[in-house]
């Protein structure tokens, strides 16, 4: 979602917090702004990406930034942060839910808005309550507000001052050589602080006099712990240029080996007796995080024989599920910030179940809720769409479905010696690249296409549908082979594009029977398996070559010539995989 920053220095901050800006813009950037106090208060904000700042430069060393994704309001200069009210200028990102009634009364008496969004509503109430002590106005204004926020404040009076808050919404803190910060997420800030202190609901943040303090939601000091932000989340830019998501694609072997070391020397044993003794477990994520949630769902009911539930924990939260005490929860979120994800953990956690998350970043809000967290090594990952973090993921859940069983079994799976293999196998599937990309060449015209599988390929099917819905912006499906007939196959007619994904040897041959359907329609049929004689055999029109793994492995690297071959679609359609329209990376509205 929208990313927020905020910075104090004893030098010009316009700098800081255009390059803080650039490496938030994953969170939205569809407008931009950037508020500087110096002798006086200059706010400059535009429609589109952040790189419209730079026609822009002010004096100071106090200010706020904003790169948006548009909830309230169109994308529009007006509708861009930050928002001026009286004597303050600030920047937020959540959803204020209550907006509507407090900007009618607001209305009611005498205010006049100058955009469509929640976020003025709060500049609003903040200016109102400005008496010359910030810290207590922000307070005061914030009161009013139920929703989401983290915001950031200045007021033009109060040059050397920023104040903070945050509910529900992620916001740091960090000291570096270049000044004091907030902003929205760890990673922005690597490679600028030196140190970090993460915020938790209900804080406020000072920074004034050279010092950042903490207060509670009483607005007495409380300490957050300052710690050093972690290596691999320093490397924010491409060597050489380039898209992000290509050189992420490419730093899947790494991130295998750095998350399997983790793994080797993670202490699963906290969480034992509640995996020994779970009856039921449920599996929660959003997106692509979501896709591993399902491999892990079909790997650990299949091997230790407990009922997995998998659920997207958007819908999680409404059915209402039928959780508790004995129960386990698995949350999965690469960022440890996605608003669903992190609500459905706080209900298990109400109910009484045991939480475990798997997640890209220590110290993420799903790491402080849960139980337990492993904590993948997947480094920095900036294009919008996800690529290492899923095979991270996998890998992470691979090892847990590995540890249930033990548990509960005293024996690990067959496979759990192979996962040394992994990293090397997601080099081995670079090979496939030259295919994928005549692939791509081929039906990047393509008006929609079909990606089919069976067990936990069909978890890899959707990932793949995704990742072209995603950048390439070609309607796709991931599609159980089996229920084609059953009502889709009417769409497919002469040319139409139908991936296949066939890693298990026991469904080759219904695999192929889909396929065939498809051909005798006139489709356009594509096969990916580790089979050769399953493609040899195959009437398919394009045949990939997987490299081999046990085939309960096989999600970790199937998906990765997928991966590439929507990258290489997205660039011959030619749109920019690193921000493909509508999303943002980290989604912490509900
Ligand atoms: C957004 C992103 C997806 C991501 C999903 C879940 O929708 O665009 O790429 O998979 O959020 O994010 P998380 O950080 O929870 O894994």
């Amino acid at each position: 979602m929208c990313g927020i920053i905020g910075c104090v220095s004893d030098k010009d901050c316009y700098g800081a917090l255009y390059d803080g800006l650039k490496r938030l813009e994953y969170r939205g950037y569809d407008s931009a702004g950037i508020a500087v106090l110096g002798e006086k208060l200059s706010v400059f904000k535009k429609k589109g990406g952040v790189s419209n700042l730079s026609a822009f430069y002010a004096r100071g060393g106090t200010g706020i930034g904003h790169t948006r994704w548009a909830t309230h309001g169109a994308p529009s200069d007006a509708n861009a942060h930050p928002h001026r009210a009286g004597k303050i200028a600030l920047v937020h990102n959540g959803i204020v839910e209550n907006y509507a009634a407090l900007k009618a009364e607001l209305e009611g008496e005498g205010e006049r808005f100058s955009s469509e969004t929640d976020s003025e509503v709060i500049a609003k109430l903040i200016s109102r309550a400005y008496r010359k002590d910030l810290l207590s106005a922000v307070r005061e204004g914030l009161s009013r507000a139920e929703g989401a926020y983290a915001v950031a404040v200045v007021a033009e009076d109060r040059p050397g001052e920023l104040v903070a808050a945050k509910n529900k919404s992620p916001l740091v803190a960090g000291k570096g050589a270049s000044g004091l910060f907030v902003c929205s997420d760890i990673p922005a800030l690597a490679g600028t602080a030196d140190f970090i202190a993460r915020a938790e609901d209900g804080d406020f943040i000072r920074i004034a006099d050279g010092r950042i303090d903490f207060f509670d939601k009483n607005l007495n000091p409380v300490c957050r712990d300052f710690t050093r932000p972690r290596e691999e989340l320093r490397a924010l830019s491409v060597a050489g240029g380039g898209y992000f998501m290509r050189a992420e694609i490419g730093e899947i072997p790494r991130a295998l080996e750095d998350t399997l070391s983790a793994l080797k020397n993670a202490d699963f044993a906290p969480c034992a007796r509640a995996l020994r003794s779970a009856e039921r477990i449920f599996a929660v994520a959003c997106g692509t995080a979501f896709h591993s949630a399902l491999v892990f769902a079909d790997v650990a009911e299949r091997e230790a024989g407990v009922p997995v539930l998998c659920c997207t924990a958007g819908e999680f939260r409404y059915r209402p599920p039928v959780i508790g005490e004995g129960d386990v929860l698995v949350a999965v979120s690469q960022s440890g910030e996605t608003a669903d994800t992190l609500e459905a953990v706080r209900l298990a956690k109400s109910r009484g179940a045991y939480v475990v998350a798997v997640t890209n970043i220590g110290s993420s809000s799903i790491e402080s809720l849960a139980d337990f967290c492993i904590v993948m090594r997947a480094g920095a990952e900036i294009a919008v769409a996800a690529t290492k973090s899923y095979n991270c993921q996998l890998l992470c859940l691979y090892y847990l479905a590995a540890q249930l069983l033990f548990f509960k079994r005293a024996r690990l799976p067959e496979w759990f010696s192979a996962l040394d293999r992994l990293p090397e196998a997601a080099q081995a599937a670079f090979s496939c690249f030259a295919e994928a990309d005549a692939l791509a060449d081929r039906l990047k015209g393509a008006g929609a296409m079909y990606f089919l599988g069976r067990g936990t390929d069909l978890c890899t099917a959707k990932e793949g549908a995704l990742k072209v819905k995603e950048i390439a912006r070609v309607f796709a499906e991931g599609y159980p082979a089996g229920e084609l007939k059953h009502g889709s196959l009417a769409l497919v007619g002469e040319g139409f594009p139908v991936a296949c994904i066939s890693t298990c040897a026991a469904l080759l041959k219904k695999s192929e029977s889909a396929l065939a359907e498809v051909k005798s329609r006139g489709g356009y049929c594509a096969l990916f398996s580790q089979y050769p004689r399953a493609l040899a055999e195959s009437c398919a029109d394009f045949k990939c070559l997987l490299p081999a793994l046990p085939e309960a492995l096989m999600p970790a690297v199937a998906v990765i010539p997928l991966q590439y071959f929507a990258y290489k679609m997205c660039i011959g359609r030619g749109f920019d995989p690193d921000k493909p329209r509508n999303l943002a990376k980290s989604v912490t509205v509900e």
